[in-house]
């Protein structure tokens, strides 16, 4: 019988096991118990959790955290750390670097693969919603919530909060929410960044008085309310003066990339291909306008993004994007993942600064953008390990002039 069959048995016994616990009484400890016990099959059996062999199996990991104060240092807190991701098609970064990134965070935080959970809700709020409950059921102590809407997120949130489990808002604030902690970046400092670069490539580039089209993030996130004041705070005295003009600016619902694309191609068609900068909120929007350009044969346009995935990667090479904002994601899951460890543990944490959500304070941890043009790729993504030569100089981009002095 194979592994995956004996953990497959083990999970089914294990679920049955929880079952009749859960149905066997009030005792909030025995519901406990019978959860903690089913994490490792739970982590186990689901695909999507990404808590995989490899980290129980990691003898490095083991070996540098310190052998048996790997155990102590596990076994110190209780019940699992869930972090809800959600979804993988609004940008690269939640599959590609969150999970990574929180992976190694908890690993050299001495918890093993049966400690944490990292589900993704694939956009779908009422999914998000039963893995949290889920997730609880499980056994989890503390939730990190990337929210699909603050609405939904306040939902989750105070449902935990009623089981005494902790919640951490993890890049994006729930407004008028009761999380404990909000883990971010300073993300008007990102849209200032994204305004303040496009200036200067519009400048660089020579072009005069440009024909500016803004596409902004869904309306849902917070996040993209706050890159916006910071774009805006740049843009609205250029637009207002007549150096610059708004062509246009909308909204990407869920920053769906697909609805980016025909959303720019409209404006484009509208503007009689007259759009000479695009500030785009992240690189997937910044993508979909580069499509719609590239299509009409326009080129030399500065467009802007977010994330620093390795496509906005690629087209910084190739000179189709102008920028990117690099948000250390290492960094931000690694303060995430030490509050969570923090909190499972019954310590308090240690916070940098405090939010107001609309209904009160939290104690948060804020971090600093970095704005990421071709000249200074090296200093950034690539000195940080966040991207790789090799993955920037795949495909098409191989053959830039950047990928052929650097690659
Ligand atoms: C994040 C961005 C991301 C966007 C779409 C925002 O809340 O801060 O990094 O590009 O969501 O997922």
């Amino acid at each position: 019988m194979t592994r995956l069959w004996l953990v497959r048995i083990l999970g089914l016994v294990l679920s049955a096991a929880l079952l009749l616990a859960a149905c066997g009484g009030t005792d909030d400890d025995a519901a406990g118990d019978a959860a903690g016990d089913d994490d490792a099959a739970t982590a186990a059996d689901d695909p999507a959790t990404g808590a995989d062999d490899a980290a129980t199996d990691d003898v490095a990991t083991d070996a540098a955290a310190g052998g048996d104060e790997t155990e102590g240092a596990s076994a110190g807190g209780e019940g699992l750390i869930a972090v809800l991701l959600p979804d993988s098609a609004s940008s690269a970064r939640w599959e590609s670097d969150d999970r990574r990134f929180f992976e190694a965070a908890f690993e050299d935080a001495g918890l093993t693969g049966d400690d944490y959970q990292i589900l993704n809700a694939e956009g779908d709020a009422s999914n998000q919603q039963s893995q949290a409950e889920q997730a609880i059921t499980n056994g989890a102590t503390v939730l990190l919530l990337v929210n699909l809407d603050s609405g939904s997120g306040a939902t989750i949130i105070d449902n935990a909060k009623a089981q005494d489990v902790a919640v951490i808002d993890y890049d994006r604030l729930t407004l008028d929410g009761d999380a404990d902690y909000y883990v971010s970046f300073d993300n008007e400092a990102v849209g200032r960044l994204q305004g303040e670069t496009l200036v200067e490539c519009v400048e660089e580039a020579g072009i005069e008085s440009p024909a500016v089209a803004v596409l902004n993030g869904s309306p849902t996130d917070n996040n993209a309310t706050l890159f916006k004041n910071g774009y805006d705070s740049v843009l609205n005295p250029l637009f207002e003066s007549g150096d610059w003009t708004e062509v246009d600016d909308q909204s990407v619902p869920d920053w769906d990339n697909q609805q980016a694309l025909v959303i720019f191609e409209q404006m484009l068609t509208a503007a009689g291909g007259e759009i000479d900068a695009v500030l785009a909120a992240n690189d997937g929007l910044g993508n979909a306008a580069i499509q719609a350009l590239r299509s009409a044969g326009l080129d030399g346009i500065p467009v802007t993004g977010q994330d620093a995935t390795a496509e906005g990667m690629q087209n910084i090479v190739l000179g189709d994007q102008c920028m990117t904002v690099y948000k250390a994601i290492r960094d931000e899951a690694q303060a995430a993942a030490e509050l969570a460890v923090a909190l499972r543990n019954g310590e308090q944490p240690e916070t940098t600064a405090t939010v107001d959500n609309g209904s009160k304070e939290v104690d948060s941890v804020l971090l600093e953008p970095v704005a990421v043009t071709i000249d200074n790729i090296n200093e950034t993504v690539i000195s940080d390990e966040f991207r790789t030569v090799e993955e920037i100089c795949a495909g098409d981009a191989a053959e830039s002039e950047w990928c052929q002095e650097n690659g």
